[in-house]
């Protein structure tokens, strides 16, 4: 039992982050360790992670590639934050400015080639095998049995391999978020080294155009969706968004597998601050009480957090028109976020209506997600779509009750406070439907009133720190899945 698998993604903690993708790739390894799988990650060297290549760094060239979209690529191999990784230094690619995808000018136009280079690279590594850092000439190669791609940066990844020669490898792609595509112009087909045979709709072809994630979708041996109702989710339109009838036409080999989260960084027990457990819940008041200092707040009922990227996506539009009778009835809000600037003046705009009743940082900061997580009373999560979400498995953990949205994960992870689920003591959070402020207000409405409820708002919390969120079953399934491959 067991193998190798070579992980292909763009963002991994804790070198580069901008959402959950990042937690999921980073904690992988680790968890499919335990399993017997040797998982390796394979990311772009962008500027900020260059220094670990160095002289001195530990890491060594194992693979180079002359010519890789207009410049020399050169593949490191080193240990770096708990991960073994495979770095693809492209300077002409990555070796810029901003962030992983945008600069100040917005989205890289280059964004096809520079992930399409990535997934040339996994497809190699997957195909060829690579030498050790190190070792003799003639000496075993470190050859994965699966390559896992992760959303439209690594899409391209399984067709490269389907199209030119998969070695032995086979691919599992895991779509994080099928709003972002990779769509590309037609007219890249050859540039990006892909074969106009395999320009039609049953495979590469995309509403005339390219889409790296389709690509994906189309030739990879597996598909996963990061919790099972989002694969339920995918084969429809309103939320397939355009490829819901890809999904649905390899229904055979979709399944759900529901992210985990780390559950050494995300514990009451183990906060420096304040630490609480479900047996000694002092340190949870305590939490809250230094939390309303630190935003300037004085709330009488219910403290919510929200921890989010400000875009549509989260449906953090819809506060302006949910909080009003939420605050009056006593309750109150600590929002962390950045994103769209309309949602980032939104959120402040909400500050300055009701001083003292909500606050708003805006930027990202780690530290301060985990005070709130412990300090708040609630978690809300109003998406309008969620492949899995992990605040409010945060939020479970640290009984800091989640609200959120019945769709994607977060209906996977949240047991509503129904009269039924109450009575059977099973109860973890709040969930509503359809996203909309009418449904988000009767929801918050619920949240005063079951906070109000001393004895049931303490089981609730009991239930929900006691809900296993962490990888073990996830890695678990993971490994069931490269095993099956395998074999
Ligand atoms: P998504 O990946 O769609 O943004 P997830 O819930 O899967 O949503 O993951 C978001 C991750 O980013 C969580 O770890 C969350 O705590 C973190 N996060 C989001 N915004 C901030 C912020 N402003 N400061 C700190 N952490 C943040
Ligand atoms: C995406 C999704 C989020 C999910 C994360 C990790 O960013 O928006 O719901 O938790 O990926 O899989």
């Amino acid at each position: 039992m067991g193998g190798r698998v070579l992980s292909v993604a763009s963002e991994a903690v804790p070198l580069v982050k901008t959402g959950g993708l990042a937690d999921v790739v980073g904690a992988l390894p680790a968890a499919l360790a335990a399993e017997g799988w040797e998982m390796r990650v394979l990311l772009p060297a962008y500027r900020s992670l260059r220094p670990l290549l160095a002289k001195g760094g530990g890491f060594a060239e194992v693979m180079r590639e002359d010519d890789l979209w207009g410049g020399p690529g050169r593949v490191y191999a080193g240990e770096s934050g708990g991960l073994s990784l495979y770095l693809l230094d492209a300077p002409h690619l990555f070796d810029r400015d901003g962030g992983p995808y945008n600069g100040s000018g917005g989205d890289f136009g280059d964004n096809a080639q520079r992930f399409a280079a990535l997934s040339w690279i996994g497809a190699r590594i997957g195909r060829e095998g690579v030498a050790e850092p190190g070792a003799r000439a003639g000496a075993a190669l470190w050859k994965p049995d699966v390559l896992h791609a992760h959303d439209w940066q690594a899409g391209f990844a399984p067709a490269y391999l389907a199209l030119h020669g998969a070695g032995g490898c086979a691919s599992v792609m895991t779509v994080h978020n099928i709003a972002f595509q990779g769509h590309a112009p037609a007219a890249l087909l050859g540039d990006l080294r892909l074969p106009a045979s395999a320009f039609h709709a049953d495979a590469l072809e995309y509403y005339g155009g390219l889409s790296s994630l389709k690509a994906g979708l189309v030739f990879a041996d597996r598909i996963i969706t990061v919790s099972p109702n989002y694969a339920a989710e995918l084969m429809r339109p309103a939320y397939g968004l355009g490829l819901e009838g890809v999904i649905a036409a390899r229904a055979g080999v979709v399944s759900g597998i529901l992210n985990g989260i780390d559950t050494a960084l995300w514990s009451p027990e183990a906060e420096a601050q304040n630490p609480y457990s479900a047996r000694a819940m002092a340190g949870k008041a305590k939490a809250r009480a230094a939390l309303e200092a630190e935003f300037g707040l004085s709330v009488p009922g219910p403290l919510a957090v929200l921890v989010s990227r400000l875009t549509d996506q989260k449906g953090v539009d819809l506060l302006p028109a949910a909080l009003p009778d939420f605050i009056a009835a006593g309750g109150g809000l600590a929002v962390l976020g950045s994103g769209d600037p309309w949602a980032e003046a939104q959120m402040q705009a909400l500050a300055a209506q009701f001083p003292g009743r909500v606050a708003v940082r805006i930027g990202y900061d780690e530290g301060l997600s985990h005070r709130m997580f412990q300090g708040g009373d609630a978690v809300l999560v109003p998406s309008r779509f969620e492949p899995c979400g992990l605040t409010q498995m945060y939020g479970l953990r640290y009984g800091t009750l989640p609200l959120v949205a019945a769709v994607g994960g977060l209906a996977d992870t949240v047991i509503h406070a129904s009269p039924a689920a109450l009575s059977a003591g099973v109860a973890t959070g709040i969930t509503f439907w359809p996203t909309d402020a009418l449904a988000l207000s009767q929801a918050l409405r619920q949240l005063i009133r079951l906070y109000a409820d001393r004895p049931t708002w303490a089981k609730m919390r009991r239930a929900a720190m006691a809900q296993d969120n962490s990888w073990t079953e996830s890695a678990r399934a993971y490994a069931a899945l490269y095993q099956g491959l395998r074999a």
